[in-house]
């Protein structure tokens, strides 16, 4: 079959449209808060799937300092949270309570305190979408309240 030129430029205008669309619609990015109280104000992160890339913000709207009531936006496979964490408690403040080079680690945030913000951005690629992922804060004994799912759609 051979398209005529209308039918070539209708079907290009129409695959344009689509195109952009989907790129204004498209959301590659969560804000998530933590608070002196141990606690993430989300649970669920749902990705659209389309997106390259992911980006987290973190801010932490406690006044307590890092080292009291750290918090850290780490993202791993869910069997991997206490390994991780356990690691973690061994590596220190300064690593961000993560072993240094840890490959269950799909992505992660430094630690902040209070009044404090930070960012990762991550690519998606190596993210399984049939796989609903666990991100957690890897801080001392935060990881068990302080978690939620992150997975595509
Ligand atoms: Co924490």
């Amino acid at each position: 079959m051979k398209l005529n030129a209308y039918t070539a430029s209708a079907l290009l205008a129409l695959s344009l449209a689509c195109f952009s669309g989907t790129a204004a619609a498209r959301n590659c990015s969560a804000d998530i808060s933590s608070d002196d109280a141990m606690k993430y104000d989300k649970s669920v992160i749902v990705v659209d799937r389309a997106c390259k890339e992911f980006t987290v913000n973190l801010s932490h709207s406690g006044k307590l300092s890092r080292d009291v009531m750290g918090h850290n936006w780490v993202l791993s496979k869910a069997e991997d949270v206490q390994g991780v964490a356990m690691d973690g408690m061994q590596a220190g403040l300064a690593s961000s309570y993560l072993k240094p080079g840890d490959a269950r680690v799909i992505a992660f945030t430094r630690i902040i305190g209070g009044g404090e913000k930070t960012s990762v951005t991550f690519a998606l690629d190596k993210l399984d979408p049939a796989t609903v992922y666990t991100f957690f804060c890897s801080f001392p004994g935060h990881w068990s309240v302080m978690r939620g799912t992150f997975s595509l759609k």
